[in-house]
């Protein structure tokens, strides 16, 4: 609390300073949280191994940094405004105080069930309060989280199931989403089935549906909680042991489990989301996230209310029941920050402005984009008809691996320009590379964004496989966190990103690797093999175009096969990576030595019919033109 810094000289000050003295000025933010022991060293680390630790030695909780904290003085606030996704059911307020409470009966009631300190507990779960309880209830008693964005498949779960060893699901036994209610009972027992690791679900009922619970495995949410005391002590936690892992899409292989740990990240989320939003104490922030992204994680839960804030949840979608329903729950609650994706942006400016007029939207201060780049014609829209022409829109880039926001505007206070993700946050050392590896000095130059120093909520490693971690972040440029994007700097030192330079794609903000798609396709029997790449999308900012060799001893129809070759990837990753495109070819562009050309499959996606550059090392050139001559 009270991180906030107030003016564009100030920030270019503690910039200054957190470079020439990162370890001073990180430790004078990490004392103004509760700690049960000071820690040993501010920083220890190395980008080689990667070894990286902040504030080692200190012993804290963040829940007690969350909750217990706060109750003196903010015990009667409310912590969270719930917002169903039915506009006519009531919603519900809930007290820091309240949440205590709640936090410290589930936590009691995971002891019960047998969950220890660095056990792994899976969460599987809607937008509702108890999400929120579920992850601070493994806080609480140094039960790592692992949380799965409730869109993802049984198959999806069940990886990240087994992939952590958890020994518990925590779920519901379904979900609301617009006018359709999901079953989610039944996908968890379709994907605890092989988890040995498993010996507990725990099932909130949300939707009433009366799932069959399985004798001695399936646990209801209430019947263990009412029983439980008021009051539960938190854990002791090393800031550096595991507070939560979370799976996150890369180029190859399967979703890694990236790894945050306590200390570091509970100093950085509060700092960023302070400074990032200009949060003032009786502020309301509404981020529209799901929990199961980091997003969620950073600034719906740990974020706002390490600062003690009011935020908004909400269970539902922004077109239902119609697409003024954002705007009309920023009315509701008078929402002062609102943070949202450019997909949902782009979504709602197809609808026109009317319904955006019909609410009073005077409470905005600062809006928030995230998770993609956003163009220009979203973000004048945004700017102009949201926030009405006088509110700061904060383009923030982050990932899942750092964390918290690292490049962006401070509220009101930095020069804004649109596409331009804006400045790195105090603390953050950016770096452009060539691919030679070399720091990029001039201006203007499109490059390899990197970062040349920790910060405190960088991931410690990837669960279960530390090379995995130094092989995809800390080995393409010595010495460096590379992130994946591209992007350039301009001569105020403002950053915009371009994109991916690595075979993710990222659909209405949401990471996937095009091999993990390419998986998923290829265990249809339809499939001999597949690309995937991305292409510009109007709404999602990047559509999924999927090239598929069908077998042709299959009889079917194209269109029997593409709807059998996308019941496959829902089943194999969720229906949120379902192809937007399917081109059923006789061959793939390869190189001779077997490597498919995926530049050129890209042009093509992208609507190019001729420049494919230097095609010499194409084994036959007929493939090309055939799938020129068949693109969709
Ligand atoms: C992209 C989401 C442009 C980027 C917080 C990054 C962005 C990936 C922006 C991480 C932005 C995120 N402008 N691109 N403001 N924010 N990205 O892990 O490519 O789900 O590497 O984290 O999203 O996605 P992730």
């Amino acid at each position: 609390m009270n991180l906030r810094i107030k003016s564009f000289e100030e920030y270019q000050s503690k910039y200054k300073q957190s470079v020439a003295n990162p370890e001073q000025f990180w430790a004078e933010i990490a004392d103004t949280f509760s700690w049960q022991q000071k820690w040993d060293n501010v920083l220890d680390w190395n980008f080689n191994d990667p070894s990286i630790k902040w504030f080692s030695g200190g012993k804290m909780n963040i829940t007690e940094n969350l909750l217990d904290r706060h109750l003196k003085d903010r015990g009667n606030k409310v912590a969270f405004h719930w917002e169903p996704n039915d506009i006519n059911e009531s919603g519900k307020s809930i007290t820091y105080n309240e949440l205590h409470k709640e936090v410290c009966k589930l936590s009691n009631g995971l002891k019960e069930l047998g969950i220890e300190k660095g056990d792994r507990v899976c969460i599987y779960m809607p937008m509702v309060l108890e999400a929120t309880v579920a992850i601070l209830a493994c806080a609480r008693i140094g039960a790592v989280h692992s949380i799965v964005f409730a869109g993802f498949s049984s198959s999806a779960l069940a990886n990240r199931i087994d992939d952590a060893q958890a020994k518990l699901v925590i779920t519901s036994d379904g979900l609301n989403r617009g006018t359709k209610k999901v079953d989610l009972k039944s996908m968890v027992d379709e994907a605890v089935k092989d988890c040995s690791s498993i010996q507990h679900v725990l099932v909130l009922d949300c939707i009433h549906s009366k799932p069959t619970m399985k004798e001695g495995r399936d646990i209801d949410y209430h019947a263990l909680i009412n029983k439980q005391p008021h009051d539960c002590t938190p854990e002791t936690m090393d800031a550096e042991d595991m507070l939560f892992i979370l799976y996150t899409s890369g180029s190859t292989g399967k979703p890694k489990g990236v790894v945050h740990t306590c200390g570091g990240y509970m100093v950085y989320t509060s700092y960023s989301f302070e400074n990032v939003f200009q949060y003032e104490e009786n502020d309301v922030f509404w981020c529209t996230a799901d929990i199961g992204w980091i997003t969620g994680h950073s600034y719906i839960v740990y974020g706002p209310l390490l600062s003690g804030a009011t935020s908004v949840i909400f269970e539902g979608i922004p077109t239902f029941p119609d697409a003024g329903r954002f705007w009309q729950v920023c009315e509701k609650y008078k929402v002062n920050q609102f943070y949202t994706a450019p997909t949902a942006i782009r979504a709602l400016m197809a609808h026109g402005t009317e319904i955006v007029n019909k609410y009073d939207l005077s409470s905005l201060k600062v809006i928030g984009s995230v998770g993609e780049p956003i163009n220009e014609e979203a973000w004048n829209w945004y700017h102009e008809h949201i926030g009405k022409g006088n509110c700061p829109v904060v383009d923030t880039w982050w990932q899942t691996e750092t964390g918290g926001i690292m490049l962006s505007g401070l509220g009101d206070l930095s020069p804004m320009n649109p596409t331009h993700a804006g400045f790195p946050l105090p603390g953050i050392q950016p770096a452009l590379l060539d691919s030679d590896g070399n720091e990029i000095i001039e201006n203007d130059q499109e490059g390899y964004l990197c970062m040349k120093f920790p910060w405190p909520s960088i991931l410690r490693t990837t669960y279960g496989d530390h090379d995995r971690c130094k092989n995809t972040y800390f080995s393409n440029y010595k010495g460096y966190y590379f992130t994946g994007d591209g992007a350039k700097r301009d001569k105020n030192g403002m950053y915009r990103i371009i994109g991916r330079v690595d075979d993710v794609i990222n659909v209405s903000g949401h990471r996937f690797g095009t091999a993990e798609i390419e998986d998923a396709i290829n265990t249809n029997s339809f499939a001999i093999e597949s690309a995937v790449v991305g292409y510009p999308h109007d709404i999602k900012g990047q559509g999924i175009y999927a090239y598929v060799v069908v077998d042709k001893s299959h009889t079917g129809s194209e269109r029997e096969i593409s709807a059998s070759l996308i019941e496959s990837v829902s089943s194999g990753i969720g229906r949120i990576a379902k192809p937007d495109k399917i081109q059923m070819v006789t061959g793939l562009p390869k190189t001779r030595s077997g490597k498919i050309m995926r530049r050129i499959l890209r042009k093509i996606a992208e609507g190019e019919k001729a420049n494919f550059g230097d095609t010499s090392t194409l084994l036959d050139p007929s493939v090309v033109e055939e799938i020129v001559g068949n693109s969709k």
